[in-house]
């Protein structure tokens, strides 16, 4: 049984506690927040104990650390529980700078233990069979990306001050899932955007509306369009053009019922938004952790994985700003 200890009991926080819980070979024993009581309450529902974030890394009885806080922490707490000899598993991303983020895998690189990376979505079973028949060769090879990813509603405007915008805090996941789906890294970032959903969201220095254009070295490209508003539900899509075929993933629905009638045809919306539509990746997801964990295999997803979606995100910030296409070169954005 690994020991494990949740770090974050905010909203991520709780949806870690229930895969840690439904997973046979993991048990919750500790949980830290700065808010002491929303630790106990998640804490309580497990069994576990509300502790100090540096009491669980240096309990030598626990042998794994889910680090779920604010993304300011993360590079430091995963520092610390690396150094402690833990298992780490850190929500995206890993840093709100890539400089922190390179420091960070500097010192992590010293201990030698590996460190896993939340791309929860990769673990989702629809983009998972994309990956996978894109490997198999089933339509020759991958040369168009196009995904879509709306959220359903904008976060308050407290939430994007800290997020490090919207490159970071919500593309970061689509630059993984092309970097993923490519292989490497992308040498080239365009991207354009724009606060058209909530102007509070502009006067805060941050996009809510946007289209970014990845090119490999290899000419293959991704395009990825975000919005913070699709009044519908949570919009998670896929389309990959092969030399041979094409694969889409569409969005999960709430429920398979058509309705067909004279005045048309209609179906469910998607899921509303990630708790609901990425439930089943989280749970895959940290089984492939603890089955890491328990192998003593490397990790499906790296701290390089976490280190090129930043460098991507920051890339793509940079040209948002200056409306020019910034070159990615020995993984760091260049201009010009
Ligand atoms: N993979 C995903 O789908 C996904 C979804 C949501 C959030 N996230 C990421 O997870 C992280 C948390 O996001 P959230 O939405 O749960 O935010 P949240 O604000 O709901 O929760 C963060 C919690 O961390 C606590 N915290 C802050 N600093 C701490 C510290 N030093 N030690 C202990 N606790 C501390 C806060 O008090 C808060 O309760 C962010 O980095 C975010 O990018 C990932």
């Amino acid at each position: 049984m690994i020991k494990v200890g949740l770090l974050g009991a905010g909203r991520i926080g709780n949806v870690h506690a229930k895969s840690i819980a439904a997973n046979a070979d993991s048990q919750l024993v500790a949980v830290s927040d700065v808010n002491q009581a929303a630790a106990e309450k998640l804490a309580a529902g497990y069994g576990a104990q509300a502790r100090s974030s540096l009491d669980i890394i240096h309990d030598p009885s626990i042998d794994a650390v889910l680090i779920a806080t604010s993304t300011d922490t993360h590079a430091g707490l995963i520092e610390a529980a690396a150094a402690a000899g833990k298992a780490v598993l850190c929500e995206k991303p890993v840093d709100l700078s890539l400089e922190r983020a390179l420091a960070c895998q500097a010192a992590v690189a010293k201990t030698g233990k590996p460190v896993m990376i939340g791309f929860n979505r990769r673990f989702d079973p629809n983009f998972a069979a994309v990956k996978r028949a894109l490997e198999a060769g089933e339509i020759g090879k991958g040369e168009l990306l196009s995904i879509t990813s709306f959220d359903p509603a904008p976060p308050p405007v407290s939430y994007i001050q800290v997020s490090g915008g919207l490159f970071r805090d919500m593309a970061i996941h689509d630059f993984d899932m092309a970097c993923w789906i490519f292989g490497g890294a992308p040498v080239e970032v365009s991207a354009v955007g724009t606060s058209i959903v909530d102007p509070a969201i502009g006067e805060a220095g941050d996009v809510d509306t946007a289209v970014i254009t990845l090119r490999w070295a290899d000419g293959r490209i991704a395009v990825i369009k975000n919005s913070r508003r699709a009044v519908y539900g949570y919009d998670q899509r896929l389309e990959l053009l092969g030399s041979t075929g094409l694969l889409q993933a569409g969005n999960v629905l709430e429920n398979t019922v058509n309705k067909v009638t004279t005045a048309g045809a209609t179906s469910a919306k998607p899921e509303y938004f990630f708790l609901e539509r990425y439930m089943r990746a989280y749970e895959a997801e940290w089984r492939a952790f603890i089955d890491a964990v328990k192998a003593g295999t490397g990790y499906p997803v790296t701290l390089q994985d976490g280190v090129n979606a930043l460098a991507v995100a920051e890339a793509a910030t940079l040209s948002c700003k200056t409306g020019q296409t910034v070159r990615l070169k020995d993984g760091r954005p260049v201009v010009g």
